[in-house]
């Protein structure tokens, strides 16, 4: 499977727009996350099915694996999840437009693609006007949380988040997790993969403020 595709590529000025919520969940009124570059879907699927008190989205850039993803949903019958195709900045800008301030509870970004090279830092997903919109359609008191297996990359992800101001750092309390997007600790398959190959994980939460 192809690993990285260029987010600034024109290819990917087109989005398939999240519809409204009423459309492609059973109950809306249950707290909403956000999974921003979901790969295959997996993590998402697996969380749905085992936690019924959320909704999720899954945000991801390469249009065959949300198709999979969807045809997946359909087979497990699963409702309170939805798929979304395209570069993750140009869909919460339509999410901003479309959904009331505030109604993101908790967003996730795990294991975004490193972009090493100096270059290639700005087709890194978080950047500075990424943070600021999301900080926008989150509500007061919403988590944010980032991992990565690469320092360099969570580093510059800390700093970003950090500088925007809207965010603090944040460690759960015991009594808090099971309220959380991911009460049962479940990992992403990149997450599996590097705990497999005995590496480090970095990660943070923060609360918006
Ligand atoms: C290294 S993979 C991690 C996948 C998954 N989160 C995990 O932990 O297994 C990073 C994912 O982010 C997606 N991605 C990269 N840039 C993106 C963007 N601008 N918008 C949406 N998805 C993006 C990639 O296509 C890829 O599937």
């Amino acid at each position: 499977m192809r690993q990285h595709v260029n987010p600034l590529s024109k290819v990917f000025n087109n989005i398939e727009p999240v519809p409204p919520l009423k459309d492609i969940f059973y109950d809306y009124s249950k707290p909403l996350h956000l999974d921003i570059g979901c790969g295959s879907g997996s993590f998402l699927i697996n969380l749905a099915s085992n936690n019924k008190n959320w909704n999720y989205i899954g945000f991801e850039i390469r249009e065959k694996l949300v198709n999979k993803s969807k045809l997946r949903l359909k087979d497990e019958s699963i409702d309170n999840l939805f798929f979304a195709f395209g570069n993750a900045e140009y869909l919460i800008e339509d999410f901003q437009w479309k959904f009331p301030e505030e109604i993101v509870a908790s967003v996730s970004f795990n294991f975004p693609d490193p972009w090493f090279k100096k270059k290639h830092h700005k087709r890194r997903i978080i950047q500075p006007q990424l943070i600021c919109k999301i900080s926008q359609i989150m509500s007061k008191g919403g988590y944010l949380s980032i991992k990565s297996d690469v320092e360099e990359l969570f580093e510059y992800m800390d700093m970003t988040i950090s500088n925007s101001k809207s965010f603090i750092n944040y460690i759960y309390q015991d009594c808090e997790v099971s309220n959380t997007y991911n009460p049962m600790n479940l990992k992403t398959n990149r997450e599996k993969y590097v705990i497999g190959k005995k590496l480090k994980v970095f990660e943070k939460i923060y609360k918006k403020i």
